[in-house]
């Protein structure tokens, strides 16, 4: 879980968002990392009240992200903090955007969103602008290290396309 560091306060329209894989262990901790990382080095903290990522499944909840996952972020300078949390029907009304990695997420997410809830459940690559990205986040778990680099290529580049268009 990420609580942005601050110097000033937040804007009263600050922006939560989550992030969600399967098991929250690989790309949304990766994505929560580096979208922090941009939002902080864009100077934009006090645009959003909170940046986490979550699991749809809780078979890693307590977990550290996985070795490769938070090798690569660390190889490109991007810091990674997180234990797994699962996403429930609860956290609906605590964020304005639930960000899934790839379709099955999504479906997963949109079966248990309570009626009224007003978050708003997009694949990440929906803010996707270069066609050399591929708009679903395929999971990486079963495959070798060049699959978190292609990862964080494209959560690096959905991050730069979402900020530009929310804020
Ligand atoms: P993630 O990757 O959804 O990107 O965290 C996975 C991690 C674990 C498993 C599957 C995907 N698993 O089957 O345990």
């Amino acid at each position: 879980m990420r609580y942005l560091s601050r110097t000033t306060t937040p804007d009263p329209m600050a922006i939560s968002v989550a992030f969600v894989c399967l098991g929250n262990i690989c790309r949304s901790p990766m994505a929560e990392a580096v979208f922090a990382h941009k939002v902080q080095e864009l100077g934009l903290d006090d645009q959003f009240s909170r940046i986490d990522s979550f699991g749809t499944a809780a078979y890693h909840v307590g977990e550290e992200p996985d070795h490769r996952s938070a090798a690569t972020c660390r190889k490109h300078g991007v810091p990674v903090n997180h234990r797994a949390q699962q996403f429930t029907r609860g956290e609906f009304d605590k964020f304005d955007y639930v960000i899934a990695m790839d379709e099955s997420n999504k479906r997963d997410l949109l079966r248990i969103q309570p009626k009224g809830s007003k978050a708003q459940v997009e694949l990440f690559g929906h803010w996707k602008k270069d066609p050399k990205f591929q708009t679903i986040v395929d999971d990486p778990y079963y495959g070798g290290i060049n699959g978190f680099e292609t990862n964080f290529k494209q959560l690096t580049h959905f991050s730069e396309e979402f900020i530009k268009a929310v804020l």
